[in-house]
């Protein structure tokens, strides 16, 4: 899958602007600058695919990216602090929610959650938002390049029994770097066998 073409097919800013469902998809969530568009570069290869910075609230659009016409891979604007309007986050918190609880389509969601940290009380609304939808999702942990591994231990045991609260959790974490590219590897095996 990923050693094909992977096109940006549209940014879309409401539901009625979302892609025909006609075929399986699966999405990055997770708060602003965890590093959900870095990890679409960094698993497809491609430096500038999905636009990235260091200002929390740099997507603001649920971006399609198809991956040869197999599957689409969806960069979701992130939650929680995020640099702009209230107004304007508001309106893509909104479609946020709205897409993952009414997306027939996707198949799972990655949840992407920084290793120096661990799971925050704004993920577990997501989460539940998530169970209740009934959408099967899995926890990304990201940039464990800046983790000690004597640190991840604790965050690893954290997240876990976070996850255990939540029927649609997945149980086994996947660890990742878009820095040196850790991880990436299962995660690009586990989207292949999502088509
Ligand atoms: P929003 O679109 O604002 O929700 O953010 P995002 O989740 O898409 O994050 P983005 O990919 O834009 O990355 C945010 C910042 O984290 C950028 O400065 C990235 O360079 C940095 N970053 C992302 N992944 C990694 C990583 O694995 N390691 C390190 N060290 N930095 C990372
Ligand atoms: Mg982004």
């Amino acid at each position: 899958l990923f050693a094909g073409p992977m096109d940006f097919v549209k940014g879309v800013v409401a539901m009625d602007g979302l892609p025909p469902a006609d075929r399986l998809e699966v999405c990055f969530a997770g708060r602003s600058n965890v590093g959900k568009s870095s990890l679409i570069n960094a698993l497809t290869g491609r430096k500038a695919l999905a636009r990235a910075s260091n200002t929390p609230g740099r997507t603001q659009e649920i971006n399609y990216f198809d991956a040869g016409g197999r599957l689409y891979l969806v960069d979701l604007p992130g939650y929680g602090f995020a640099n702009a309007p209230v107004k304007v986050v508001e309106k893509w918190q909104r479609l946020l929610k709205s897409y993952l609880a009414g997306r027939q389509t996707l198949r799972r969601a990655f949840v992407l959650i920084d290793a120096r940290h661990g799971p925050k009380a704004v993920d577990a609304e997501i989460l539940g938002l998530l169970d209740k939808s009934a959408v099967p999702f899995q926890a990304v942990l990201t940039k464990t390049d800046k983790v000690k591994a004597s640190d991840l231990e604790a965050v690893l045991t954290r997240t876990r029994e976070a996850l255990s609260k939540h029927p649609a959790a997945y149980p086994e974490l996947v660890l990742t770097s878009s820095e040196t590219g850790a991880g990436l590897p299962v995660l690009r095996a586990i989207v292949a066998q999502m088509e």
